[in-house]
């Protein structure tokens, strides 16, 4: 424990916040006498799957920076097209969600996992992919004894007859939660955020920065304060104009920090907490 707490430290002289280290030294420290001993020798095991996309490889990305021992998983089982450094250090590995056998051995001496999973198309693939492919890796994640699941949820504005177009994505993440609330009860996490902006690589020579849109927005709300936003937010229609977008990098560092810290509670850190910590 000695050894990794000092890497922590080590990472932490090289910018990472001196809350992280906290958090790396205390996740350590709480591991039974057994899994400690390996801590040991190697770094704790994060996997996340939907690791080569949007938001997964900003969180693959993050965890590497912090110092963990990250395995990627999509159902490619290829690296993001990105060329930063931090993309080879991360283990790229394929599995399909909704096929347990082709992913259960990625989960082998995990301590945590990270859902990345999510999509838009029709209703049935929606509901499929957000709910009945979460479930599956919630279950299986109990069944290996991974002690920490991040679910990568969404907030869902209040605009009258939303669900006609997107109810499958709204059941989808419903059930997704539910399993996590049934299976780890105080150990899962799932995060709600709002739009999630950021730089999204599109190709290998073609970066989207869809910050530029997004930032204004989210100063905006910063200023009106939490307090007048929320109330704005919750006028149907109109109010899902101020529900705060929150930037890849807050929902990676907290995706991180939940699937780590054991400070962090079970349940739902929500938009307004995301926007939060963005400050
Ligand atoms: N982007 C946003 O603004 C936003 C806002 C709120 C919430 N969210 C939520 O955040 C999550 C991530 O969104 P994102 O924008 O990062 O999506 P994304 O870029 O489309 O990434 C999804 C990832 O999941 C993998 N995947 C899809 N189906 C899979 C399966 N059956 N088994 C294994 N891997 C699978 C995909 O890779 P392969 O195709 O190679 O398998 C891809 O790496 C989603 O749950 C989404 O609902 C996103």
């Amino acid at each position: 424990m000695a050894q990794l707490f000092v890497r922590a430290a080590a990472l932490g002289s090289k910018g990472r916040s001196a809350q992280n280290v906290a958090w790396l030294a205390r996740g350590f420290s709480s591991a039974d006498a057994t899994s400690s001993q390996s801590a040991a020798a190697e770094p704790p095991k994060l996997v996340v799957f939907g690791g080569r996309g949007f938001v997964g490889s900003h969180v693959c990305a993050e965890a590497v920076n912090s110092g963990l021992n990250v395995v990627g998983v999509s159902r490619g089982g290829t690296p993001p097209l990105s060329r930063d450094s931090w993309v080879g250090s991360v283990t790229w590995a394929r599995g399909n969600a909704l096929e347990p056998q082709s992913f259960s051995r990625h989960l082998e001496g995990a301590d945590a996992v990270v859902s990345c999973i999510g999509a838009f198309g029709t209703q049935a693939e929606m509901l499929k992919l957000n709910g009945a492919a979460n479930v599956s890796l919630i279950e299986a994640a109990k069944a290996a004894g991974v002690k920490r699941f991040v679910y990568v949820s969404a907030h869902i504005p209040n605009i009258p007859g939303i669900d006609v177009l997107l109810g499958g994505y709204i059941r989808g993440k419903q059930a997704a939660e539910e399993a996590l609330r049934a299976h780890f009860p105080a150990t899962g996490v799932a995060l709600r955020p709002g739009a999630i902006y950021g730089d999204r690589v599109v190709s290998t020579n073609l970066t989207l920065p869809l910050g530029y849109a997004f930032r204004p927005i989210e100063a905006l709300l910063q200023r009106m304060g939490p307090q007048a936003a929320r109330s704005a937010a919750e006028i149907p229609l109109v109010g899902a104009a101020f529900v705060p977008p929150v930037s890849v990098e807050v929902v990676a560092r907290v995706a991180v920090r939940a699937a780590m810290d054991p400070a962090v509670p079970g349940g739902v850190i929500d938009v307004w907490q995301l926007a939060a910590e963005a400050k």
